[in-house]
């Protein structure tokens, strides 16, 4: 049997996922791997496993697809995180069954393409003697310990087209439209999509934002004859002394969503002005991955291989310094990248006149 890679997609899909997987299937080709692909994230490594091999027939043409040709899922039995940060132990027999699956099918090493959560997953699975090397991914990039996850820009693009097409009819309605982003817990798809879309007032989770400040800015705008106003509100934002708000709670973990009907209501209130709330969700998630993604999602593939090639194992395929190099997975987990309220970015944003509601 020839020697063996396993690759598996988990936590919530995103554009440049299949170019990641084309990508490890012809790296490993050249290094003489063989690739197998567990299906559904960590859950095709239950016995008695679920997994295809990964070659150039089935890999072919799979760059510009949105999603995984091999599925994901962000719940399953080896969730190892739960809410914003907090741990769970996998089970040692859910583990075990992994194990003798990889050993059974001779993989020696396991490329686990996922989020925090999934990346927390890998490192316990390493810490159980499975060799193990991460690629970050997630529209929300929202990880320390890379500069940039693939399929961040791609969301962002998604949010930059809604503006541009949302522009038009608040400005002939003379109307206030609320565009509701993802993200989780950080602002950085609101952030981008905002400045790029040309927002007007952009509300991250980094900076809690006071309705009458908001409404102030809005009646400025009228003031100054401006016919519309766009509102980016990040999924994860709150008002100062308020809550996030939540849609529903799965399992111990919980989805987030609805502050853009709360600020629409909030801000018709105080304006008296017609408002309209448009939530993305998972538009954010699907679709063709933007250039950008593609050959950053291709980037990370091949050098994952390398890596598991070179048994740097524990490690995760970083990006600094438009170079590509490997962090450890213990070292990169649970770290938050967090948009830094007084950074360049959002002085930038406020120096083009845009108001994050404080
Ligand atoms: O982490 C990616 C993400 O899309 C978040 O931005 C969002 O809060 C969450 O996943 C949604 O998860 P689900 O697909 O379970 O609704």
């Amino acid at each position: 049997m020839r020697r063996r890679i396993g690759v598996l997609t988990s936590g919530g899909d995103c554009p440049g996922l299949n170019a990641v997987l084309r990508g490890v299937v012809l790296a490993s080709d050249k290094l003489g791997w063989e690739v197998i692909g567990f299906r559904d994230g960590f859950e095709g490594l239950l016995p008695p496993g679920d997994h295809l091999i990964l070659d150039h027939r089935n890999t072919n043409g799979i760059m510009p697809l949105g999603g995984t040709i091999i599925g994901t899922t962000n719940r399953g039995h080896f969730a190892a995180k739960v809410g914003a940060g907090d741990r769970t132990i996998v089970p040692r027999d859910v583990i075990a069954g992994a194990k003798t699956i990889l050993a059974e099918l001779n993989v020696g090493a396991l490329i686990v393409v996922g989020g925090d959560g999934s990346l927390m997953t890998a490192q316990q699975l390493q810490e159980a003697g499975i060799n193990c090397i991460g690629v970050p991914k997630t529209i929300d990039n929202d990880l320390e310990a890379t500069a940039m996850t693939f399929g961040f820009d791609s969301a962002v693009d998604v949010v930059v087209d809604a503006l541009d097409r949302l522009h038009t009819t608040a400005t002939s309605h003379k109307r206030v439209i609320v565009v509701e982003v993802m993200g989780r817990h950080t602002g950085w798809i609101a952030l981008h999509g905002g400045l790029a879309g040309g927002a007007d007032v952009i509300l991250i989770p980094e900076i809690p934002f006071d309705y009458d400040k908001i409404a102030d800015a809005i009646k400025a705008r009228d003031g100054a004859g401006h016919l519309g106003t766009m509102v980016v509100v990040a999924e994860g934002a709150k008002a100062r002394h308020g809550q996030q708000v939540k849609r529903d709670v799965e399992g111990g973990e919980f989805r987030l969503g609805g502050i853009g009907d709360v600020v629409a209501r909030e801000i018709a209130g105080r304006t008296g002005k017609e408002t309209r709330c448009c939530v993305l969700g998972h538009l954010q998630r699907g679709g063709a991955p933007t250039v950008l993604d593609r050959i950053l999602a291709t980037r990370f593939g091949v050098k994952a291989v390398q890596l598991a090639n070179e048994g740097h194992f524990g490690t995760m395929v970083s990006y600094q310094n438009y170079q590509m190099r490997r962090v450890s997975i213990a070292d990169a987990v649970n770290r938050l990248k967090l948009v830094p309220p007084n950074g360049e970015l959002v002085q930038t944003a406020r120096d083009v006149d845009i108001s994050f509601g404080d």
